[in-house]
């Protein structure tokens, strides 16, 4: 490799763990799971962003409880059961020289949907005739997510602690399953973010009100995962930036938010925004190529946490510039790395630091080193484009 090493492929270390690069495989529903097993498809499917040399091969959000899912199909790591399917999972991605990271999430008003090719509504008769029955939700208050929507049960300070210690029961079965770093959704309008919203959460008890009252709930969530979670592994939390409603959470929000999750022991902030009902993304806004970087930009330098950008990062320069200029300590990949799984390899390939193809597996690299030499005689680079 070339000595001048772009940042993107420098190593990322936090905690005892430490990322071959600076690309994380994203959070992405597979919706395939039965009863939340993970099974061949999900190791096939998680194991290809590894080969692909992705630093951090993240899992879908992971169901803390059965009732926590989004919908039917989402993978589950309620119950000790699980932990054997994760674990193959685990262990491949380590052998292929990935980190491993699992998302953990409960769904609140947000769960009893169908999957997004199916509409993305609220389960239905012909869901139910399907046998994909509504499931009862709960929520900071009784309001549904919309019109036909489960209406869910406001939860009161006891449904609060047995959640919070759902998610603590889930990061050990974590640490038993192998993962190296475990993600808090703490966004997109399900239940840790419905609590932090002012637009949802409308209540008048210690768990609502001004920002410290409606941040308890994820601040408690956070620490009780800190507890049971190994102090040398790395604790990241994904967070709507914003909210997009104007009288919603807003980055200063997020700002006073992340320097509370640091002192809990947080060691990254995933920055991404909106999806208070059904989008994942900040609502009614164009998505230009990077949009949510400026919340990860002024979370790393007003919080001084460290930050991780996601949206519409598509190419290797757009992601090194990210990474040059201080916005972020991490690219972060969702429908780019669907597109193409190999991102990280290209991208080496683009940044022009990795002539031998030593950032592949050898089994390949051995022979794409040599076939570039036979292009180059004709003219060719190493990726069969014009020199
Ligand atoms: C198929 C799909 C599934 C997603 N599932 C999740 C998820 O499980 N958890 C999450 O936090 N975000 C989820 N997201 C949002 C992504 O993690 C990411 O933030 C978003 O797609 C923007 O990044 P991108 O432009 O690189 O795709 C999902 C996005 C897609 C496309």
């Amino acid at each position: 490799m070339n000595r001048s090493i772009p940042r993107l492929f420098t190593p990322l270390s936090i905690r005892g763990v430490t990322a071959r690069n600076r690309t994380m495989l994203a959070p992405m529903n597979q919706h395939r799971a039965v009863d939340g097993m993970a099974d061949d498809r999900l190791l096939v499917h998680l194991g290809k962003f590894a080969l692909g040399g992705f630093g951090i091969v993240t899992t879908e959000a992971t169901a803390v409880e059965r009732d926590g899912r989004i919908a039917y199909g989402d993978l589950g790591i309620w119950s000790d059961d699980h932990i054997p399917g994760l674990k193959r999972v685990t262990a491949f991605l380590r052998d292929a020289g990935a980190v491993s990271a699992i998302q953990l999430n409960h769904s609140g008003r947000k769960g009893s949907s169908q999957r997004p090719w199916q509409g993305f509504g609220p389960l239905n008769e012909r869901n139910a005739a399907a046998g994909e029955l509504a499931w009862p939700l709960v929520s900071p208050t009784a309001e549904p997510l919309g019109e036909g929507h489960v209406v869910p049960c406001a939860l009161d300070t006891a449904g609060i602690c047995s959640i919070v210690a759902s998610f603590a029961n889930a990061a050990a079965r974590a640490d038993a399953a192998g993962f190296d770093i475990v993600e808090i959704h703490g966004g997109h309008g399900y239940l840790i973010a419905s609590f932090l919203s002012p637009t949802v959460n409308t209540r008048d008890d210690a768990y609502g009100g001004d920002l410290a009252g409606r941040m308890r709930f994820a601040l408690g969530v956070a620490a009780a995962v800190r507890a049971r979670w190994p102090a040398h592994k790395p604790l990241f939390f994904r967070i709507s930036s914003v909210d997009g409603h104007p009288q919603g959470w807003t980055i200063d929000d997020s700002i006073v938010f992340a320097k509370a999750l640091k002192e809990t022991g947080v060691d990254l902030v995933d920055c991404s925004s909106g999806g208070l009902r059904q989008s994942t993304a900040l609502e009614n806004a164009q998505r230009l190529p990077g949009y949510q970087v400026p919340y990860a930009a002024a979370i790393r330098r007003e919080a001084d946490i460290a930050t991780g950008a996601v949206g519409l990062i598509l190419k290797p320069h757009q992601a090194e510039d990210i990474l040059a200029q201080g916005h972020a300590d991490l690219i972060i990949l969702g429908r780019q790395a669907l597109y193409d799984p190999y991102w990280p390899l290209h991208a080496a390939q683009a940044l022009g630091i990795d002539p031998e193809f030593e950032t592949w597996d050898e089994s390949a690299g051995w022979w794409l080193a040599r076939r570039r030499k036979g292009l180059e005689a004709i003219g060719l680079d190493g990726t069969g484009e014009e020199i």
